[in-house]
């Protein structure tokens, strides 16, 4: 068996700077690593540590992989120095992901913002990979400012090629550049018209967007159960382990971090 403790060798192939705190690192690790969205890696950086990421890539890719960084101490200042033909560690992935599975001849509606459009990015290409597959995808998405949008321009080319599916970006401060809604991301969530008392509603973003986000669903009349939220907890082992990551009785390196809103809502931490 594996040793979950050990980093698989990878290169980094090239890294892509997405705003001033933001960058994507393109990954090949030695071994190939099949994940789904949602699931997590933990990253190493020789000498410095490690730390979890969510690829941001397509998952049905298995030789590379794309984790999209910000930088806001130790490890991801270091992540962010990295350049081509470095290499770093990879664990993972870990953790469990959307169950698309769940999701068939459903309407999803996906709210997120900031650094939860990464994850989000791998699950829209698996949403996108099998469209036919769900009755209805929605997306909004929201950021500070046209600048941290992440991902704006594969955004727009997602809107041109899958007219299907309805997306709307928003910003909570303008500019003259920028011509789509302004307020924050609960703002665009108004006056969507679907099946919500049966859909399936999945957040992902900073956790006073997550907590917003998710009244507005039940608001809205989303069930509990239907809506799934993705948790980014301090973590240490991400296998179970060290207790460092706990919500209530979950672990959310194992148990999540992609969690229903009906597991964990009692939990006040949720939102810390
Ligand atoms: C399952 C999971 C998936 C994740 N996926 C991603 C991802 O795809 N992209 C990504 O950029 N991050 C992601 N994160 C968050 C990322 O792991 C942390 O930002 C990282 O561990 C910080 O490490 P550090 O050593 O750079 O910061 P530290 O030196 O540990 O922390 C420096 C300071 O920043 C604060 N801080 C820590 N994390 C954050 C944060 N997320 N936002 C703001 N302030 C923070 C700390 O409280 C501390 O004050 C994920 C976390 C989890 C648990
Ligand atoms: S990180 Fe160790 S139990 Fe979750």
């Amino acid at each position: 068996m594996n040793n979950p403790y050990r980093p698989i060798k990878t290169e980094v192939l090239d890294v892509i700077t997405e705003t001033s705190n933001i960058k994507t690192l393109r990954l090949k690790p030695v071994e190939p690593i099949e994940f789904r969205a949602g699931q997590f890696i933990e990253l190493t950086v020789p000498g410095v540590g490690e730390a979890p990421f969510t690829p941001s890539s397509r998952s049905s890719v298995k030789d590379m992989m794309e984790v999209t960084v910000m930088k806001v101490g130790k490890v991801t200042e270091k992540i962010h120095e990295l350049k081509k033909g470095d290499t770093v560690g990879l664990r993972g992935p870990l953790g469990k992901g959307y169950p698309l599975e769940d999701f068939r001849n459903k309407e999803i509606l996906v709210v997120g913002g900031g650094c939860g459009l990464a994850p989000l990015r791998a699950l829209m290409y698996e949403l996108f990979e099998n469209i036919g597959d769900f009755k209805k995808v929605i997306y909004r998405g929201g950021c500070k400012t046209p600048q941290d949008f992440l991902y704006k321009k594969e955004i727009n080319e997602w809107k041109k090629e899958h007219k299907s599916v309805d997306m709307r970006l928003t910003v909570d401060k303008g500019d003259p550049t920028w011509k789509e809604n302004v307020g924050v991301v609960t703002t665009i969530m108004d006056g969507i018209s679907m099946d919500c008392k049966n859909g399936i509603g999945i957040v992902c973003g900073p956790p006073i967007a997550m907590k917003y986000a998710t009244m507005k669903l039940l608001d809205m009349g989303f069930q509990d159960e239907n809506i799934y939220l993705s948790m980014e907890k301090n973590m240490s082992c991400g296998i179970g382990k060290c207790g460092h990551c706990r919500i209530g009785i979950y672990y959310a390196c194992k148990d999540g971090p992609v969690f229903k809103y009906s597991q964990i809502k009692n939990y006040h931490e949720i939102w810390d």
